[in-house]
């Protein structure tokens, strides 16, 4: 889950490292640190919390040196202090090693070298790795060889990067688990990253590294070979997107400006695939494997997090139109669970960064037992992407904001397309598809309409700000919207927060309605409108404050709920896109309004690459 960043070339390493660093802090901000080969030695600037400490460190220090490594931490083992802040070093601290991912058998090795003399000073599992390759390096070998060789003995999960002075000049770098990128650079400049947004602004010719490969960086570019020790090519791939989509762009907050740029990003993610006369959608993606698509029997849609609540509604999606049975699961019990994977099942994995450890481990499982998988991935290169049979991008554009909102609606919009698909292959008609189509094209206009509401729910946040609870009701499409709107609360504001089902509140969670339990409820006009409004009558009786989330005029709701907040109509399919949004609003003043760090909010990370 950290932010690894490496640069050997003939510029000052200590800026580029910093700037790269600060592109994937989204990736974890527990502490930061680099190292740099100054020509006498290993010079090691680490610090605990966010960027801005090692910033004025380094400052103050003033490292010089052209090669380097650096680091920002998402701790697994061991406090966010700065002993455990990466990069470690071995003990003469003339090796230093940036790592993401966990040894899992970092404690055998601990005790092992502990027995013969190493003594270690962190409580991370990245430690043992350092004292390894000191340990393997045999006398005139050159770096990469002790690297191999620890490798070999390494279990779990790694993206690392190591630099030494008995072998200056150079940067090795390995991947087992952990995504990690070559950028490679012009005039003698090569870099090594997590991410490729860390490296664009010296080259956008990006070379990702598969599992097992081990790579050596230096000013003559790179050499990359896999486990067994032979070179192996990969192919070099060009970023798209520029460095002005990842800057804030005047907003306030990261999260702010992805909320407001649902508009494009949904054009994004339709552009080019409607087809109206049809009826139908055009994924190229997909295309050449519709034959196999036409065998499938049963999906299983696999995920975390917000991915997950996607997921939920894909569900809904597609058993509803394409009347294909379909299962949900998330991603971390899918992968110890030994789920029933018969011929014609697919497993759907859907992941914006497409990196998220769980999800990787439920897809690989799937692959292994020779099941079909299709990918739904915003991070274009992503380990998903590159992993999955099929699958279709998002291009929603880098998402920044740890909490994820503008992949969402466009994870919905992308379900739908896929829904299409399956569908008209089955028991979809033209009519229904054009309909569905219609509404698509509609949909970016309506959000824009839905944006409109910013200062009602600004008001409304100001209004709720101290409140401790939050329940959220949403039935059918919009259960998942509740439960979405619930995570958006309790990971930027802090405040708890549930969703529910709106009818199973009655079995439990109407125990805890009062006056002071502001409940959100999600009634668009849908079939099961009366039905909400019983659960509204329901929290009413009991005191709850209602904020109702309503399509129309609502004229029954009228004095019955204590704010209403009307966001335009569409298909019920397509309805979540427009309910999220105001959620999604509502949870970023309420972080506003109560001063949390809201595009990194504590204890998170964009990118969950750990278990
Ligand atoms: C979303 O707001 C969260 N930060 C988190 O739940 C996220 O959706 C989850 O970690 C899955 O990430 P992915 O889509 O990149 O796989
Ligand atoms: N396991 C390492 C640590 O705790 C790296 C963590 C990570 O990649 O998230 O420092």
């Amino acid at each position: 889950m950290c932010g690894i960043v490496g640069y050997v070339g003939p510029e000052k390493a200590a800026p580029i490292l910093l700037q790269g660093l600060k592109r994937l802090e989204y990736r974890g901000y527990d502490s930061a640190g680099l190292a740099l080969l100054n020509g006498s030695g290993v010079q090691v600037v680490k610090r605990p919390g966010k960027l801005t400490s090692l910033e004025k460190a380094v400052s103050d220090v003033r490292p010089s040196g052209n090669c380097g490594i650096a680091h920002t931490r998402w701790a697994t083992h061991g406090a966010p202090n700065e002993p455990n802040a990466h990069p470690h070093t071995s003990g003469q601290g003339d090796i230093a090693l940036v790592h993401n991912g966990i040894i899992e058998n970092a404690s055998d090795i601990r005790t092992q070298l502990s027995a013969i003399g190493y003594a270690f000073i962190s409580e991370t599992d990245t430690e043992a790795i350092v004292h390894l390759i000191d340990r393997l390096w045999v006398e005139g070998e050159p770096l990469e060889d002790a690297v191999a060789a620890a490798l070999r003995r390494l279990e779990g999960t790694y993206g690392i990067a190591v630099i030494s002075s008995r072998d200056p000049g150079k940067i090795v770098i390995a991947r087992n688990g952990s995504p990690l990128l070559i950028g490679a650079g012009k005039n003698g400049q090569t870099l090594a990253s997590s991410d490729a947004a860390a490296v664009i602004t010296i080259t956008k010719d990006v070379v990702y590294l598969d599992d097992g490969d081990y790579a050596v960086l230096d000013t003559n570019g790179y050499r990359i070979n896999n486990f067994h020790g032979a070179q192996v090519n990969r192919s070099v791939h060009a970023v798209t997107w520029d460095i002005e989509v990842i800057e804030k762009g005047g907003y306030e907050h990261f999260m702010l400006k992805e909320i407001s740029e649902q508009p494009s990003s949904l054009r994004n993610v339709m552009r080019g695939r409607l087809l109206e006369e049809e009826g139908d959608s055009r994924l190229g993606g997909i295309a050449d494997h519709q034959p196999d698509l036409r065998r499938v029997r049963r999906v299983v849609i696999t995920a975390c997090g917000t991915s997950w609540h996607a997921a939920l509604l894909g569900e809904y999606m597609i058993e509803e139109l394409a009347r294909i049975p379909v299962e949900v699961e998330y991603a971390s019990e899918f992968r110890y669970r030994n789920p029933v994977l018969e011929e014609g099942t697919l497993v759907l994995a859907i992941s914006q960064s497409g990196e998220t450890a769980d999800t990787l481990a439920a897809l690989r499982e799937a692959k292994h037992r020779g099941i079909s998988t299709m990918g739904v991935v915003n991070v274009v290169g992503s380990t998903i992407a590159r992993e999955t049979d099929y699958g279709i991008y998002l291009h929603a554009g880098p998402e920044i904001g740890v909490a994820s909102t503008k992949t969402f609606t466009s994870q919905l919009v992308a379900l739908a397309l896929i829904t299409l698909n399956m569908g008209r292959r089955r028991h979809l008609s033209v009519v229904q598809g054009g309909a569905i189509v219609r509404a698509l094209q509609e949909l970016p206009v309506q959000v824009e309409e839905v944006l409109k509401l910013d200062a009602q729910i600004r008001a409304l946040a100001e209004a709720y700000a101290e409140a401790r609870n939050f329940l959220y009701l949403g039935r059918g499409f919009q259960f998942p919207v509740a439960l979405e709107g619930a995570l958006k609360l309790k990971e930027v504001s802090y405040i708890h927060a549930e969703g529910y089902p709106a009818a199973e509140m009655k079995h439990g969670p109407i125990a805890l309605i009062d006056q002071d339990m502001p409940v959100v409820v999600l009634a668009p006009r849908d079939v099961v409108y009366q039905k909400i409004v019983s659960s509204i009558e329901e929290v009413r009786a009991r005191h709850g404050r209602i904020i109702a989330v309503v399509t129309d005029e609502a004229l029954e709701l009228e004095g019955k709920v204590d704010h209403i907040i009307r966001v335009p109509q569409t298909i019920p399919l397509l309805q979540p896109v427009l309910t999220t949004v105001p959620l999604q609003l509502l949870a970023y003043h309420m972080a506003v309004v109560r001063g949390t760090d809201v595009d990194q909010p504590r204890n998170l990370a964009k990118s969950v690459t750990v278990e």
